[in-house]
């Protein structure tokens, strides 16, 4: 759990190629896979909420990593007596083809943080902030047969309301831990299942703690759930628990520990794929409440974004997969399988290093699992976060989240419900 050194880095990386060359007859069942999104994530958000920086207090605890720190009493003398060089606010975005986006019909409510599954045609769309102090408590479904929204249900009154881990067997949906509440309140334990066929709900056994924004899979017929943070929102959790399920049941009482992740924190996107389970993304640290504020109003921390691709096998360890060409983090639920590649839309990335605001992505991303290669396949319409994304016959949808502030300023704004929708061919 190491994170590998350089050497071991290319050992495994040699060592991952081959396990994937032995799998290529494997891959022909994941080309069933292509037409519709596997089982969906988890994730959400929840960072730069506050709509407006102004508006939120920005804390920074923890000191700037080494670099910064080791050059500070040079770099001050610096800034005093030489007029700083600008560094632009969309330093970070990375060149990328256009893409041409049409724009569908809007979801019927904005939201920020919430969770999405597709199963075949639908695309059920959970909770999420609508506000900064509202919450929604239910389901919306976007058919991407006739593109259109509706079938709204509501969610279990004790079920969380963002930063949920979720993931389907393409029939039931299962629902883990989660933010309670609007602001910066923390998590709850509590487990839930939906039946998509009769829209029932069901409990499961809660989490053993609350977890926020944790990774969360179904692997080898049991419901993986790691990481995110602990229940002040901030502190990454390592912790990783297991549950055998079947057909929308506990088999088991109780979770299982398992081998803790490398690094902890939330916001993360997490797929299984050729039988095995890669955890992508996401970040240490979160906004979380400011101490005392009887309405747990959120208060920004420090967060250092990932862009490590860990990866478990049937060896039960974790190894690392090349990483993302940025870090990037609030991908829970932005992304797809397509042809044996991981398509990757939006989220965050480092702050700003001048201006220390938070720095939206504009870009969709691949990971082919045949080279093991990144890259940058085009444009969003705009730079956003904590998208929701499916993909059906050919095109690459998503919606929600928090978008920039425009072309020319990355950080976060408007929280939106709208969906949109590009020709994808890889
Ligand atoms: C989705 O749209 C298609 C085409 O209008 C329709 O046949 C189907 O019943 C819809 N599915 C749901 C669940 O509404
Ligand atoms: C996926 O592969 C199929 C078969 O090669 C191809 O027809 C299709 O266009 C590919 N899809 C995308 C999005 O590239």
């Amino acid at each position: 759990m190491v994170r590998s050194t350089p050497k071991h880095a290319s050992r495994t990386f040699i060592f991952v190629i081959s396990c994937f060359g032995l799998l290529a007859a494997g891959l022909v069942a994941d080309l069933l896979w292509a037409s519709s999104k596997s089982s969906s994530g988890y994730h959400s958000i929840a960072s730069n909420w506050a709509f407006d920086d102004s508006r939120s207090t920005v804390i920074v605890p923890h000191q700037q990593p080494q670099k910064a720190k080791e050059g500070s009493a040079v770099k001050d003398k610096k800034k005093a007596d030489v007029p700083e060089r600008v560094l632009s606010a969309t330093f970070a975005d990375l060149p990328a083809p256009e893409l041409e986006w049409e724009k569908m019909a809007p979801a019927p409510v904005p939201r920020l943080d919430g969770a999405a599954i597709q199963i075949k045609n639908l695309l059920y769309v959970f909770a999420g902030y609508g506000t900064i102090d509202f919450v929604h408590s239910h389901v919306d479904v976007y058919n991407f047969t006739d593109n259109t929204w509706g079938g709204r249900f509501d969610m279990p009154k004790e079920m969380a309301h963002s930063h949920l881990g979720m993931v389907t067997d393409r029939r039931y949906i299962y629902v883990v831990t989660g933010q309670y509440g609007p602001q910066c309140r923390g998590p709850t334990a509590r487990t839930f299942v939906l039946d998509t066929k009769t829209k029932q709900w069901s409990d499961m056994p809660p989490l053993p703690v609350p977890r926020y924004a944790p990774a969360t899979q179904l692997w080898r017929g049991r419901l993986h759930v790691m990481g995110g943070s602990g229940e002040n929102r901030h502190t990454p959790a390592l912790e990783h628990w297991s549950l055998a399920v079947k057909n929308g049941k506990a088999l088991e009482k109780e979770w299982r520990s398992e081998i803790p992740i490398p690094r902890g924190g939330p916001h993360r996107a997490c797929i299984v794929v050729d039988d095995r389970l890669l955890v992508i993304g996401g970040q240490e640290g979160d906004f979380m409440a400011k101490p005392g504020s009887p309405i747990f109003k959120c208060s920004r921390r420090n967060e250092v974004v990932f862009s490590d691709v860990y990866m478990l096998d049937n060896e039960m360890k974790w190894k690392n997969l090349p990483p993302m060409p940025k870090p990037d983090s609030h991908i829970e639920f932005a992304w797809v399988m397509v042809n044996h590649s991981i398509i990757i839309v939006g989220g965050t990335t480092e702050k700003h290093p001048i201006t220390k605001k938070m720095v939206l992505v504009g870009e969709v991303f691949q990971f082919n699992l045949d080279s093991l290669k990144w890259s940058v396949i085009g444009k969003l319409p705009y730079r956003v976060k904590t998208t929701l994304a499916g993909f059906w016959n050919g095109w690459l949808y998503f919606t929600s989240g928090q978008r920039d502030k425009g072309p020319d300023d990355p950080a976060p704004r408007k929280v939106l419900g709208e969906m949109w929708r590009t020709k994808l061919s890889l």
